[in-house]
């Protein structure tokens, strides 16, 4: 059985985006109010205290869209000092990026992940939902900049919708010949946008890696990371290519994280509800720390059968939250 180890945190639930597929303009959210928020002391007392005792070691920072959070900067320098973390990474759409990119850094940041759906600014601006000029020239300027400070492996996610961006694949997956840029395409899920996903549908990844065959060949590949991607690579290209199969191929049996939602909800599943502990409420009521933590614990030991109960179920689908609310 895979440890269970990797904590996503998401800071705040909203964003500066309405992607089509994760909250589509008009399917208006009830936002967690700021008080709401977990406090930048309170992640610290939770990794500290609970997390970090129950063996989590790799943390990832999510949103909505965290570069939103104004303690972004200063939650990361925390998370790094701490002597048990080995992992940090962030996953944003880069809009703020291109000003963030050496403060991140410098608050030891060192990995990324970017959400880029297409090369086309039309294209893009249409996925992303948001009205006049294209954000497509910020989030391009976001992903240089982390490049040129250096973040590594930086990491491109691309949600393939059949009829949308499908036909980017191969110039999405060309990035990678002459960059050590990791491209990776994730399967469109019906989370979101019901309707959306009853229109489009969702592409299987095996269709995308047979394209790429076609035209370059691929192989296996490889590249640092806690996530469900499948890596493989073009031959002699600097980069990967990853697939994140969670339709055609689930992969629930080796899932090895926990969700903490920004107003504090503990989630031991994207798509699941069960189990979950407010972890906000029991730190503000007083609720002693060995006690969460004897409650986190039970959770974790829960997950394993809550992860083999999915795969059985088959089930993908969450319950009436968004991404930007489960936090991706
Ligand atoms: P690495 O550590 O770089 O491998 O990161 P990651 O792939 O875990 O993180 P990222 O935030 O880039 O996640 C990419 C996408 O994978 C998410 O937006 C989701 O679409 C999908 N994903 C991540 N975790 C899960 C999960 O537990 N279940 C399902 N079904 N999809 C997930
Ligand atoms: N299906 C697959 N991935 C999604 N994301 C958001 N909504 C969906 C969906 N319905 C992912 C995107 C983005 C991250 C925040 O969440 O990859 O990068
Ligand atoms: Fe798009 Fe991510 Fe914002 Fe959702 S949270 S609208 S996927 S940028």
């Amino acid at each position: 059985m895979n440890a269970i180890d990797y904590l996503r945190i998401s800071l705040i639930d909203r964003c500066n985006f309405r992607c089509q597929y994760c909250m589509p303009e008009g399917a208006e959210l009830a936002y967690v109010q700021q008080q709401d928020w977990l406090t930048r002391p309170e992640i610290l007392t939770l990794l500290r205290a609970v997390f970090i005792p129950l063996g989590f070691t790799r943390f990832r920072l999510t949103g909505g869209e965290p570069l939103l959070r104004p303690d972004l900067a200063e939650i990361i320098g925390d998370i790094v000092s701490l002597p048990e973390t080995q992992d940090v990474a962030l996953t944003t759409n880069a809009f703020l990026l291109a000003d963030q990119a050496q403060p991140l850094w410098d608050a030891g940041l060192r990995r990324i992940n970017i959400s880029l759906d297409s090369l086309d600014p039309d294209t893009f601006q249409a996925i992303i939902g948001r009205p006049g000029k294209s954000r497509w020239h910020e989030v391009w300027a976001g992903i240089l900049a982390a490049h040129r400070v250096g973040f590594s492996p930086l990491k491109l996610n691309v949600v393939v919708i059949p009829g949308v961006n499908d036909h980017e694949v191969l110039d999405l997956a060309g990035l990678t010949l002459e960059r050590q840029w990791h491209v990776r395409f994730i399967e469109f899920m019906p989370i979101g946008n019901d309707a959306l996903f009853g229109e489009r549908g969702w592409l299987p990844s095996e269709e995308i890696r047979q394209k790429v065959r076609d035209r370059w060949g691929l192989t296996e590949g490889t590249v640092r990371g806690n996530g469900p991607a499948d890596v493989f690579q073009i031959p002699g290209a600097l980069g990967t290519l990853g697939f994140i199969s969670q339709m055609s191929e689930c992969f629930c049996d080796r899932c090895n994280r926990m969700r903490l939602s920004a107003d504090g909800w503990l989630r031991p599943c994207l798509l699941n509800e069960n189990g979950q502990i407010n972890l906000r409420e029991q730190l503000r009521s007083g609720v002693p720390l060995p006690e969460i933590r004897a409650q986190v614990g039970a959770l974790l030991a829960a997950k394993p059968e809550i992860n083999y109960k999915m795969r059985e179920s088959g089930t993908v689908g969450a319950y009436g939250r968004t991404m930007s609310q489960i936090g991706g």
